[in-house]
């Protein structure tokens, strides 16, 4: 097959890893609005990181900022030691795929054609030799769509793979996403909001796939609003709010973190106030005649 030398190596993943993404001082602006202030963000091989906060936080941007879709105001990221140029073609060659919150996949392309997309950047086969349709780019391309039905039978969607795109349902539609970027065979793989949408059973499937991937030896930066997902699957657990970040622990830390309480009440998750405590603290507003909302209002803050 030809592929890079970014293949990740198979078998189960390290307990402590080496800093495989590091992002120092990431600060994007859009004219008056800092978006995303001075960020600083490791990824170790091996590890599952999330990422949080309430809507417009600056997650999806600094994303882009880690892709090359944006250059960053300010900062730098690094992969592996390099520092990235902040191109997207560059950055997947490096070895980052991601997934995007609002599904980019090609409607009228079948399942497989689509995971073959996300292949090309690995194959050396070039416009001449596809023209030419020579021994070379038949092989390349035979290695291509085996490649593909694995990562399909992978996700579970082997069986449509001659399907458009369009006909999936949703979910399958957010799976599809998943394998189009493994198939670029990255290190590290960014996945925004990748349960959005999803029933709580197609939830579960995507957390497991989620640990299969990082068992591949995959390191994943997942943006997430389900925090259950969230705090079940992720090693660490970065917080921004406002575009810069808050707090930043495993799991355990983090969702009993006052500050992460105070500041992301969109979903209740295990640590935050319940429903008593939530109602004690209205009876004590009404007593003193405050006005001040209780409810979760996520991306206000
Ligand atoms: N291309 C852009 N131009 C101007 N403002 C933007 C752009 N992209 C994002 N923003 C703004 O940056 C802030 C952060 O947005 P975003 O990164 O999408 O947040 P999140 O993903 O955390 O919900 C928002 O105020 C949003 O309106
Ligand atoms: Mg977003």
């Amino acid at each position: 097959m030809t592929t890079d030398t970014t293949t990740p190596e198979a078998g189960p993943a390290p307990t402590t890893g080496t800093p495989l993404l590091h992002a120092s001082g990431v600060t994007m602006r859009f004219g008056g609005l800092t978006a995303v202030r001075s960020v600083d963000l490791t990824v170790n091989t091996g590890e599952i990181v999330g990422l949080i906060g309430p809507n417009g936080a600056g997650k999806t941007t600094f994303f882009n900022c880690l892709t090359g879709l944006y250059v960053p105001t300010e900062g730098t990221v690094s992969y592996r030691g390099k520092v990235l140029p902040p191109k997207p073609h560059l950055v997947t060659q490096a070895g980052i795929a991601r997934t995007f919150q609002n599904i980019r996949l090609f409607a009228n392309m079948t399942v497989l054609e689509n995971v073959l997309v996300g292949r090309h950047t690995r194959t050396k086969e070039g416009l001449f030799s596809a023209l030419l349709r020579g021994p070379g780019f038949k092989r390349a391309e035979t290695a291509s769509r085996d490649r593909a039905m694995e990562l399909l039978a992978f996700i579970g969607l082997e069986s449509k793979a001659e399907h458009l795109a369009r006909n999936l349902p949703y979910g399958d539609q957010r799976k599809l996403e998943i394998a189009r970027a493994l198939a670029s065979d990255p290190g590290l793989l960014l996945l925004d909001e990748p349960t959005a949408g999803m029933n709580p059973q197609e939830t579960r499937t995507t957390e497991e796939l989620v640990f299969a991937i990082r068992d591949m030896g995959i390191a994943v930066l997942v943006i997430e609003h389900d925090m259950r997902f969230i705090f079940n699957l992720c090693d660490r657990v970065s917080v921004l709010v406002q575009g810069e970040k808050l707090v930043e622990g495993t799991s355990e830390v983090v969702q009993r973190d006052d500050r992460v309480i105070a500041a992301y009440l969109g979903e209740p998750f295990e640590g935050a106030p319940g429903d008593e405590e939530l109602a004690e603290v209205e009876a004590a507003e009404t007593a003193t005649g405050s006005t001040t909302s209780t409810t979760g209002t996520e991306g206000e803050r």
